[in-house]
């Protein structure tokens, strides 16, 4: 039911092509996901977001176990019919959303934390991850991991990923759906040797696929670079490879050069409620009076609904007028403009060119005046 396939390798770096195949279907990679954190991508109905070219999307544990309740979309028919998403999905463990929060208290078993609303004390461990992600029945789930802030001294690291490789086991033993593949998720800060010992500990353990954790929380793009560079020659060839939580055009870019084949973010449906739109020439601020008379698309060279029938003056006047159409047309354009990217860096990678590529991008799409 689940499967990856390397379909090619770039000759000249270590981007690669891919297939995986799901219960719900197959994603090329490298890839990204576009993020719905409550079972929705946030202006979008599922029908635009797959007129975007979005091939999986990612949700999450933590969001939807307080509302509203695994049970509740289990009883639904799960999280696809629920949301009437018929492509795969990929739920997080909620291991980044609890130890994001301010009042929490970690232990060796798991997080305690309070409900942001009733005040109830919830209690999220590995078993409780596998549990709800079980329920929800996404194609893909994470392992309940630590992501410790950055930066952390390299004794706290240590003992994190110790608690990280453990809290691994456990999900493996109570991971009860075959039809749903369960990754592993490496930590260890921005220490290589850390790295690789949690790389080669979950490697031991085999899951069906990798992710780096713990980037994107401040390190930077030079720092982010390194992580994957120390972190990649630990992870088989053989199964997919996610960067969590990753990021701006430049750093995908950067890591699928390196090696990484799935990626999400928050940011190109974030950006488009307020106003920062993705080109090939840099990003726009569509709020700025620069635009109100400019009768020319968002990007002249982008195909989506947006760039294809509405100017960039009519997106000013909506952001102007408080008008929720902006998010919306401003979503349809940034998450195709993401997925087009990835779509260009596959076709790249197949006919190894994908550095000449990258730098081609980067070249223009820095000369704009961000
Ligand atoms: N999303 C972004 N970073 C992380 C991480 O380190 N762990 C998990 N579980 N999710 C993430
Ligand atoms: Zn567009």
């Amino acid at each position: 039911m689940f499967s990856f396939e390397l379909l090619h390798q770039d000759r000249h770096s270590r981007a690669r092509r891919g297939r995986l195949q799901t219960p719900h279907g197959v994603i090329e990679t490298p890839i990204f996901m576009p993020v719905g954190t409550h079972g929705a991508l946030k202006a979008l109905t599922p029908d635009q977001v797959e007129a975007c070219g979005a091939q999986i999307i990612l949700s999450n544990t933590y969001h939807l176990h307080l509302k509203p309740g695994e049970g509740l979309v289990e009883k639904a028919g799960g999280l696809h019919r629920f949301m009437h998403w018929n492509k795969p999905i990929l739920t997080d463990s909620g291991g980044f959303q609890v130890f994001s929060l301010p009042k929490k208290r970690i232990t060796a078993d798991g997080v305690f934390f309070r409900h942001e609303v009733s005040g109830e004390e919830i209690f999220l461990g590995p078993q409780q991850a596998m549990e709800i992600q079980n329920a929800l029945g996404a194609d893909i789930i994470m392992a309940f991991d630590e992501c410790i802030p950055y930066p952390s001294d390299i004794g706290y690291a240590r003992q994190s990923i110790q608690k990280t490789l453990r809290w691994a086991e456990c999900c493996l033993k109570a991971h009860r759906r075959s039809d749903q593949a369960l990754f592993g998720i490496v930590q260890g800060s921005v220490y290589p040797e850390l790295r690789r010992e949690c790389a080669e500990q979950l490697r031991q353990l085999d899951f069906p696929g990798y992710a780096i954790g713990g980037v994107s929380v401040g390190e930077g793009l030079e720092l982010l670079k390194k992580v994957v560079d120390d972190t990649e020659p630990h992870l088989p060839a053989d199964k997919p490879r996610y960067l969590m939580g990753v990021g701006l055009p430049e750093d995908i870019l950067e890591s699928i050069e390196r090696g990484m084949d799935m990626f999400d973010c928050v940011i190109p449906t974030r950006y488009a409620r307020s106003a920062t739109l993705f080109t090939s020439r840099g990003k726009l601020r569509l709020t700025h009076r620069r635009y109100r008379r400019d009768f020319f698309p968002v990007d002249a060279s982008c195909g989506c609904y947006c760039c294809r029938n509405f100017s960039r003056a009519y997106l000013h006047h909506l952001y102007n007028a408080n008008e929720i159409l902006s998010a919306t047309l401003a979503a349809i354009h940034n998450v195709h403009f993401y997925l087009d990217l990835v779509r260009q860096a596959r076709e790249a990678i197949e006919q190894n060119r994908f550095s000449a590529f990258k730098a081609s991008f980067l070249q223009q799409y820095g000369a704009a005046g961000n």
